[in-house]
């Protein structure tokens, strides 16, 4: 089996394997009624949250979507604080659906600056929300949320935060950072497939969500909430997702969030000093390097493309490239979720064997 080292899908345990091979079961029946509630108390302790969460069937990206129609109007004025791929995507949905988008846009490889936050949003006193991307995926960054919710709160804004690449590794207290939209996926932390994507909606985001006017219709949070207080969703679910994220939230529990959190901690630091020792040097700024993937520079004569063709076919180790203006930039490691120091250090290794028949003089 190659090992796989992307910053999602990622790999899923063998137990909640067993647990996608379940027959189906009736989605409007008291068995899924029981899966819906435990599984949406459990999200909740892991988004340390009292909001609502929901559990929608869809990517991530769906997620996203369903964060800007539910809350928001054409015409509203939102700030987008893009550091990357997945920042500009957020900003590109809320102006597809009639959001004026004022561009907060950072570097790629640098987390946003909160005093330019700051001063954005005083320069335009009309906004009504700003998003954000917690762990940016295209760049190995982790923003500062704790700092810029604080502006954005101060502000008395909306904030509505991707954290599909973070949520259930890195630590994001959801009520105490009074985040009102926040968004994570089944891809990643979660250790299960694809295709569920998770929503917590606070108490402020359900007032505005009332009078927003953006067109929707399968991400309808009102929908969705009156579904789950009787233990259904408007729509069919992914039950395969659902049989799996109710034995991946035990397993999660299980090792205690803080222990998760400390672990991608640890393994964020093991890449980045291994990576270092090769002679590698990392792409983003050191001060928001990510610990659920470590993106590395094309430096010193290295090809990345040539790189990952190698691990892949020679290390049996699959590893992401850039996307987009990125491409053939950066490699990127995936470190989240199911993942431990001893898979860590044989990615290290097979980097180490692969790295001289790439042009990499390091
Ligand atoms: C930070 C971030 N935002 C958004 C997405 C998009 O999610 P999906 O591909 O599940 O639609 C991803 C997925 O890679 C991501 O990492």
């Amino acid at each position: 089996m190659p090992q796989l080292r992307i910053p999602g899908p990622t790999p899923i345990p063998e137990k909640v394997l067993q647990a996608q091979g379940k027959q189906m079961i009736n989605h409007r029946g008291p068995e899924f009624k029981i899966i819906l509630e435990s599984c949406t108390a459990r999200l909740k302790q892991v988004f340390q949250t009292k909001n609502d969460v929901l559990v929608l069937t869809g990517s991530g990206t769906g997620g996203m979507e369903a964060s800007l129609v539910n809350v928001l109007s054409p015409g509203d004025k939102v700030l987008s604080v893009s550091i990357g791929v997945f920042g500009d995507r957020y900003a590109r949905i809320a102006g597809i659906f009639g959001a004026e988008v004022v561009n907060c846009n950072f570097e790629y490889g640098q987390g946003a600056d909160p005093g330019i936050v700051r001063d954005a949003i005083k320069a335009n006193p009309d906004i009504k929300a700003v998003l954000i991307t917690h762990n940016e995926t295209s760049t190995g960054v982790t923003n500062d949320l704790e700092t810029l919710s604080k502006i954005v709160k101060d502000a008395g804004l909306l904030l509505l935060v991707d954290a599909i690449s973070s949520m259930g590794a890195l630590p994001l207290p959801v009520d105490e950072w009074g985040c009102d939209v926040v968004v994570s996926a089944s891809q990643k932390g979660w250790m299960v497939a694809p295709g569920l994507c998770f929503v917590s909606v606070s108490e402020a985001a359900w007032k505005t969500g009332e009078t927003a006017r953006m067109p929707r219709f399968y991400w309808d949070f009102a929908q969705a909430r009156a579904f789950s207080e009787k233990g259904q969703t408007p729509w069919t679910p992914g039950l395969t997702e659902f049989f799996a994220l109710d034995i991946a939230l035990d397993m999660m529990l299980k090792e205690k969030i803080e222990n998760i959190f400390a672990r991608h901690a640890r393994i964020g630091q093991m890449v980045r000093d291994g990576v270092k020792a090769l002679g590698l040097e990392l792409f983003a700024d050191p001060r928001y390097a990510s610990n659920t993937v470590t993106s590395v520079a094309s430096t010193k004569g290295l090809d990345p493309k040539l790189l990952i063709k190698i691990m892949r076919e020679e290390m049996g180790v699959v590893l992401a490239g850039g996307q987009q203006t990125m491409d053939g930039k950066i490699f990127r490691i995936g470190h989240l979720g199911f993942v431990s120091d001893d898979e860590i250090k044989e990615t290290l290794d097979a980097l180490k064997k692969a790295l001289p028949k790439t042009g990499f003089r390091g």
